[in-house]
């Protein structure tokens, strides 16, 4: 195992009486895309303004590139990007004015300057753009100079917070494009998303809710733990199939999807009986090949266990 990039380390952060993130820990590799995942509230953003130095930590330790994030963040700061989710761009500047103003903030200036952004507006298709002014831009083409302009000294580590959100699936996947070719160059980066197929795209996965952690590891191998196999029963009579599924026993979960009833079983058990059992009681249905489950699957699992822990 190559030695962590970043060590997050029992991470807290209280607001007044209330408790924002509770004791997180956690390691990112590096050359991973390390996902930060969960609902709106759980502690992404909070999270990542403390690792870059925004938001002062509670408690907890951090340390980034081998050095304490916070007691000797001026050694590290030259090796961080962060674009914020609210991206901080300068609405009255121009791309360019924008991009030479936050390479500076970064410490470059004279011809590395100018390289570095010449650099970045080629990489991510900014020349039509240079000469506008933010405040006129499109979401998605703020978001590409937003990238453009937290990465412009070629930071070792990048922290990217909701970068995606509000754009359509296609900016999206460009992004995720432009994120693969910085991660090719060398770059590790941790991307906080609430967006369940961009998280299926990540190295490795931090699932947080309500300030806590959930689930950390590998897509795969969160699915795997599970423990379940899912499959689908494709019927015209969904509804009253999938109330006859609630009381078989080998049944875990029953929920109706679409034109049809998503079925989650032990990963053990032989579905047949059950379907066999459904057709007696006179039902006709499709049913497909069982399967992992999905990110959203345990999703849905980790919601309802923090509702029951919450007795909600
Ligand atoms: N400055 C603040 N003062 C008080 N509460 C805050 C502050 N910033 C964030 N919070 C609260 O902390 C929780 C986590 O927020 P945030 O980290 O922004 O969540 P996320 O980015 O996952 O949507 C939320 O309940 C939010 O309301
Ligand atoms: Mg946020």
């Amino acid at each position: 195992m190559p030695k962590p990039i970043l060590e997050v380390e029992n991470l807290t952060k209280r607001f007044g009486d209330f408790t924002a993130l509770k004791d997180l820990t956690f390691e990112v590799e590096p050359g991973e895309v390390f996902g930060f995942l969960g609902p709106n509230g759980a502690g992404k953003s909070t999270t990542i303004k403390m690792l870059c130095g925004v938001l002062t930590p509670t408690a907890g330790r951090a340390r980034a590139l081998g050095f304490d994030l916070f007691t000797e963040a001026d050694q590290v700061r030259q090796q961080i990007g962060y674009m914020s989710q609210k991206f901080s761009l300068l609405d009255d500047l121009t791309v360019g004015e924008n991009l030479a103003y936050f390479g500076q903030l970064y410490g470059l200036e004279g011809a590395s300057l100018k390289d570095a952004i010449q650099e970045r507006v080629r990489e991510l298709q900014l020349k039509p753009l240079v000469d506008l002014l933010v405040a006129g831009l499109s979401t998605g083409e703020k978001q590409r100079v937003a990238l453009a302009s937290s990465t412009l000294h070629r930071p070792k580590m990048l922290f990217l917070d909701e970068p995606t959100s509000g754009v359509d699936p296609l900016r999206r996947r460009l992004f995720w494009e432009a994120m693969d070719d910085l991660v090719k160059d060398g770059m590790t980066i941790l991307v906080t998303t609430h967006n369940l197929g961009e998280a299926d795209q990540c190295d490795r996965l931090a699932f947080i809710m309500a300030g806590e952690l959930m689930a950390y590891g590998k897509p795969r191998s969160l699915k795997e733990e599970m423990g379940r196999q899912v499959l689908e029963l494709r019927t015209e009579q969904f509804r009253a199939l999938q109330r006859a599924t609630q009381g078989i026993h080998q049944i875990i979960s029953s929920e109706l999807m679409g034109r049809g009833v998503r079925l989650s079983l032990a990963v053990n058990s032989n579905p047949d009986p059950v379907l066999a059992d459904l057709r007696r009681q006179g039902f006709s249905f499709e049913a497909t090949a069982p399967e992992l489950p999905s990110l959203e699957d345990l999703f849905i699992d980790l919601v309802q266990q923090s509702r029951q822990k919450e007795g909600v």
